[in-house]
């Protein structure tokens, strides 16, 4: 199976993804690292960890930085997520604790003793991976690849009109990590905002997984809500489970190669740009998505949980 670890910021749609990550036997998930950005870095150690005790999984959890690497720490908005990260859901204090190692270095360490076989998942502000790849500058060579939920080629942005919130809670580390020449796959709004899930989705999910697709159930209410008050969308957007669903069926996405940079200050920072012409390494960036077949890719994994 494909050796996975998931940088995370959980979040409702964060929830999905590694609950989805767990169930699905494609891959073998050895880790969750954290990070700022739907909660403060503390609030996303916490959910994690309360999110695998839930779903009965051991794994380490290495918690990561607490705020961006240039821009002041900003208090994270809970209008999507709610303030605790997991809609109205109260998130008790769990058992296990996390790592003393840091998110960096346990990146570091995880690449290197999984030497070109590790996939890194990034579905949250990129500060973690931008550290990893400054600690260790042969980091990117040691991992298979990276499949990142951000940013946005035409779809505009989520969080201001130019730019998606992954991107936007830290723009200097997705500038950083753009420009560093990794073998990586971008799976941004261009695709995630056309994978809707209704309620009808989460319903169907819970009477077939009452424990872990209930728990989802009942997280996805509050986010559904929040985007029927946007009125953007009949349901919710799968952004980060979109991207695991990338980790082991890429074939469901089309891309296009482009080199990027990011806006990093002003209205539009954090806006991914393409620079025409350039000598700079070029990412895959998603431009469509078979969005019928992602859905039910999630859903079959996913219902499998008790
Ligand atoms: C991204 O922002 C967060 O709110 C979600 O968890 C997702 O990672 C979507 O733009
Ligand atoms: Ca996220």
């Amino acid at each position: 199976a494909l050796k996975l670890i998931i940088d995370t910021d959980p979040g409702i749609d964060d929830a999905m993804a590694i609950l989805y990550a767990i169930a699905a036997p494609e891959i073998d998930l050895l880790g969750l690292t954290t990070v700022f950005g739907n909660v403060t870095t503390p609030k996303a150690t916490r959910n994690a960890l309360y999110l695998l005790e839930q779903a009965g999984i051991e794994i380490p959890v290495a918690e990561g930085l607490h705020r961006p690497r240039i821009l002041p720490p900003f208090p994270p908005t809970s209008a999507v997520h709610g303030a605790e990260g997991f809609g109205t859901l109260a998130v008790p204090t769990p058992q296990r604790r996390a790592l003393v190692e840091t998110a960096p270095e346990y990146l570091v360490r995880m690449a290197r003793a999984h030497q070109g076989e590790l996939l890194l998942c990034p579905i949250g502000p990129l500060t973690n991976i931008a550290a990893a790849m400054e600690l260790d500058p042969s980091f990117c060579s040691n991992l298979k690849g990276m499949v990142v939920m951000g940013g946005s080629l035409r779809a505009g942005g989520n969080i201001t009109p130019a730019a998606e919130a992954n991107f936007y809670h830290d723009p200097h580390a997705a500038d950083f990590v753009l420009r560093y020449g990794c073998n990586m796959t971008l799976v941004g709004l261009d695709v995630t905002n056309r994978v809707i899930c209704p309620r009808s989705f989460f319903v169907r999910l819970a009477s077939e997984s009452p424990k872990m697709g209930g728990l989802l159930h009942d997280m996805a209410e509050f986010y559904i809500d929040f985007y029927e008050t946007v009125g953007k969308f009949a349901g919710c957007g799968m952004h980060d489970p979109s991207a695991l669903v990338a980790c082991i069926a890429p074939e469901l996405f089309t891309t296009e190669p482009h080199a990027l940079r990011v806006t990093l200050s002003g209205d539009r920072s954090g806006e991914m740009i393409t620079v025409a012409n350039s000598t700079a390494q070029a990412v895959n960036v998603c431009t469509d998505v078979q969005a019928e077949a992602v859905k039910q890719n999630f859903f079959k994994n996913v219902a499998k949980l008790s």
